[in-house]
């Protein structure tokens, strides 16, 4: 069985409030569903302003595998600038529910029927492809929906789409709902489900058991209110879960996600399935003496990091175990003997009960303290002095001087803050090997005074990563101080393997 993958991420994606995307980010977020290998882009909705309009021409005219699809109203004007746009693929919408209908169109059903039946035919004369929603679906009388699908089926509609505009739809039901669909029309099916009740993807699935040949999807579920089905979760169930194929290359699948975080600048939390940083973590000693020697045991085993482009972390704190702490001393190439290993593991589940997080290198630290080891003459890179510039009219920059085994260096950076040029500097230091995957600053006492405390995690060319943390009054040391930190270790580690 096979599933087209529909993504709405720059239209309904783009719907999320205070979401904007400027064109040049749609057309890097178009290349990249591309990539993924999406069956349709949803590029945006023409006749709304000059920018959509201009959006939806240009990304037609990338030369993309996937289709580009327009939105528009039933009425000619919407439909002639998607037209005008060049998207290969119409998609028309009209509510169908008597809420929406008594409150915003106020039409008869007789009428509405007619509009879309001269929208479709007007669409297909054109030689376009043309997609039809009955907006509000799952609220709409069953035999009004079906006598509108039909009508539009008989006037050429080359695919019909199901939308849980409201997110009302539970699994159960709307499984009924496109089945019934399913067995009155011969068009292709596709289903569009909101996530106010947290069910869009459930929905989504069983709307495919039903017989759906086509999903509408959101990279990490943004779209109007609760968002939309995530595309990854979707995706992952049908092809890890069922079995069911799709045309997307899964192990873009984090990566997509962290463009898309970026751009829009909403934050996937930890916990999200799939693509979260915490999808494939391990705390607890039992699970990760388990996931350690065989994945599957605390994993589901039908999915793994590599599959969607994520990675596994052992994540040290309280709960964590012997087996777990030895192995990844033994990792960074340290030799414990089982005392120091006892008085270690108190250490950091001292550390865990405090409340703290514990990076990693806290562990080597008191690991080293343990072992009697603390080697200042070990760290590749040595701060000598920053210096940073910021104001109101000026580019932030900094300027560091370090020692970079042995070798003095100056860098400058220039950076969207002081921070970020701050960072942009030290990571000149050691040139494209390190890369920051996480870098979260917390103000741990209050007061223009605070202590802002910082945890990186850094990545080398390997995937080896390494977490650290850094405190002080100076947001730009603590932040240097953390990354510095981390890159040593990663060095350190390294040139000990
Ligand atoms: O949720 C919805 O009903 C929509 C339509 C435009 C399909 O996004
Ligand atoms: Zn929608």
């Amino acid at each position: 069985m096979h599933v087209s993958v529909f993504d709405t991420t720059l239209r309904d994606g783009e719907q999320t409030p205070n979401v904007s995307f400027p064109i040049n980010y749609k057309i890097q977020i178009a290349k990249q569903l591309d990539k993924l290998g999406v069956d349709v882009i949803e590029a945006g909705f023409p006749a709304a302003s000059k920018g959509e309009f201009e959006v939806v021409k240009t990304i037609s005219k990338l030369g993309l595998n996937a289709k580009i699809c327009g939105l528009a109203r039933i009425v000619k004007q919407d439909i002639d600038a998607a037209l005008d746009s060049e998207a290969d693929m119409i998609h028309i919408f009209i509510s169908t529910s008597k809420i929406q209908i008594e409150h915003t169109i106020k039409k008869s059903y007789d009428e509405i029927v007619e509009m879309s039946v001269e929208a479709v035919e007007y669409i297909k004369d054109h030689g376009r492809l043309c997609m039809f929603s009955a907006m509000d679906a799952t609220r709409t009388e069953l035999e009004f929906l079906k006598r509108i699908y039909k009508a539009v089926e008989e006037a050429r509609v080359d695919i019909i789409n199901v939308p849980d505009t409201v997110g009302v739809a539970t699994p159960f039901k709307f499984y009924e709902l496109i089945k019934e669909l399913r067995e009155h029309l011969k068009v292709p099916i596709d289903v569009h489900c909101h996530n106010d009740f947290g069910l869009a993807v459930a929905n989504t699935y069983a709307g495919v058991m039903a017989g759906a040949n086509e999903v509408q999807v959101t990279v990490n579920g943004i779209g109007e209110r609760a968002g939309n089905a995530s595309l990854a979760e979707v995706v992952m169930v049908l092809h890890s879960l069922e079995g069911i194929k799709t045309n997307i290359r899964t192990e873009y699948l984090v990566e997509t996600s962290k463009l898309v975080e970026r751009f829009s600048g909403i934050k996937i939390p930890p916990n999200t399935p799939i693509v979260g940083e915490n999808a494939f973590s391990h705390e607890s000693g039992i699970h990760a003496h388990g996931v350690i020697k065989e994945a599957s045991t605390f994993e589901p085993g039908v999915i793994t990091p590599e599959m969607v482009g994520h990675r596994r972390r052992i994540v040290i704190g309280k709960h964590a175990g012997r087996y777990q702490i030895k192995k990844m001393l033994e990792d960074a190439g340290y030799a414990v003997d089982d005392e120091s290993l006892t008085k270690i593991v108190e250490k950091i589940k001292e550390l865990g009960d405090k409340g703290k997080r514990v990076t990693d290198l806290d562990l080597f630290t008191i690991a080293e303290i343990v072992l009697g080891e603390l080697r200042k003459e070990e760290r590749a890179i040595l701060v000598d002095e920053v210096t940073v510039l910021t104001g109101n009219k000026i580019t932030p920059t900094a300027v560091v001087n370090a020692k970079v085994l042995d070798e003095k260096k100056v860098t400058s950076a220039i950076g969207v803050g002081p921070v970020d040029a701050a960072l942009k500097a030290v990571a000149n230091l050691v040139g494209e090997k390190v890369k920051i995957t996480e870098f979260k600053m917390d103000a741990i006492t209050g007061g223009s005074d605070a202590l802002a405390e910082v945890y990186v995690t850094v990545e080398d060319e390997n995937k080896n990563s390494f977490t650290a943390r850094a405190a002080g009054p100076d947001i730009v040391m603590a932040s240097i101080d953390a990354v510095i930190n981390a890159v040593n270790y990663l060095m350190f580690k390294k040139r000990k393997s």
